[in-house]
């Protein structure tokens, strides 16, 4: 991304990526958790179809009365949400930065940074449920083993963690995705009880209109996932076709994704049970 500093240097750090992206604001308050270089409306997008699938998992497992931890907390935007369900929201994340923004936007609220940039800084089986929304697959694959380590330290046994994250085998710069099997397999490996997953794509509507202007070839970019148009190319003036799209898509992208063929979905929601 041009106006990025840390993209393209081929030197990922998630402590340094994070802090610089937590100061990013410049299209919408979204846009430092969500797509980078994204406009406001088609990260409102990814947050609807995020939400629905996040908020319909909470409420099945019932979260009324819970410790919720986060991890990956960003500015805090599930705080108020997870809080409307009845539960008392707890945030951590690498960056202080963004740490001190979940505290800004969400006043009152306890997140905290990561002891030495790795350790939760709360006691074992803390929480009821543990969960983390686009965080893991930003980090290789044998930091995501240290991870979970570290989230399901903090679970009480019996507890519910729940994995929102990119679901495909080609990673980008800063994307480290499992397939859909992978990511169940990944929380199997540690005893975990898979309880369900819900499959997710953005921008429906856009990328059905562009798969029939494009015969044959690859998926455009912006359907890969989110997090990966973190490094394309800045995006191109909009025109009013375009943004007319974006904010169909924005409105009823959350109610169609049943209609998504499996195939096509990009990320997913994974529900584990601790034993
Ligand atoms: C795409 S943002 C998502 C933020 C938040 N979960 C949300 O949905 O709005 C990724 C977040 O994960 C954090 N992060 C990345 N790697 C991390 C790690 N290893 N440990 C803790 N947080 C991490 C980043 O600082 C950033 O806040």
């Amino acid at each position: 991304m041009q106006d990025d500093p840390h993209l393209g240097t081929g030197n990922y750090d998630p402590a340094t990526y994070w802090s610089a992206r937590a100061r990013r604001d410049a299209h919408g308050r979204f846009e430092s958790v969500c797509v980078f270089g994204a406009s406001e409306v088609e990260n409102r997008c990814a947050d609807r179809i995020q939400a629905r699938s996040l908020l319909r998992a909470m409420r099945r497992v019932g979260i009324a009365g819970s410790r919720v931890l986060e991890y990956g907390c960003g500015i805090g935007r599930w705080a108020s949400r997870v809080r409307g369900l009845g539960a008392e929201w707890v945030g951590v994340d690498l960056s202080d930065e963004m740490c001190e923004r979940a505290r800004i936007e969400n006043p009152g609220c306890d997140a905290q940074v990561l002891q030495g940039g790795t350790r939760i800084p709360h006691p074992d089986a803390a929480f009821d449920v543990v969960y983390s929304v686009t965080v893991l697959h930003h980090n290789g694959h044998e930091a995501q083993e240290e991870i979970l380590t570290e989230m399901l330290r903090v679970l009480r046994p019996g507890g519910t963690l729940l994995l929102m994250e990119a679901v495909g085998s080609a990673g980008s710069f800063n994307m480290f995705p499992r397939s859909h099997a992978g990511w169940i397999a990944f929380g199997r490996a540690r005893g975990l009880e898979f309880v369900h997953s819900e499959g997710l794509h953005y921008w429906v509507l856009r990328g059905a209109l562009a798969s029939l202007r494009r015969p044959t070839g690859r998926a455009p970019s912006e359907s890969t996932s989110p997090q990966s148009a973190t490094t394309a190319p800045p995006p191109p003036r909009r025109g009013l076709v375009r943004r007319m799209v974006d904010h169909l898509d924005s409105w009823i992208d959350p109610w169609i994704q049943p209609l998504v063929p499996e195939r096509a979905r990009t990320g997913a929601l994974f529900t584990f049970r601790k034993p």
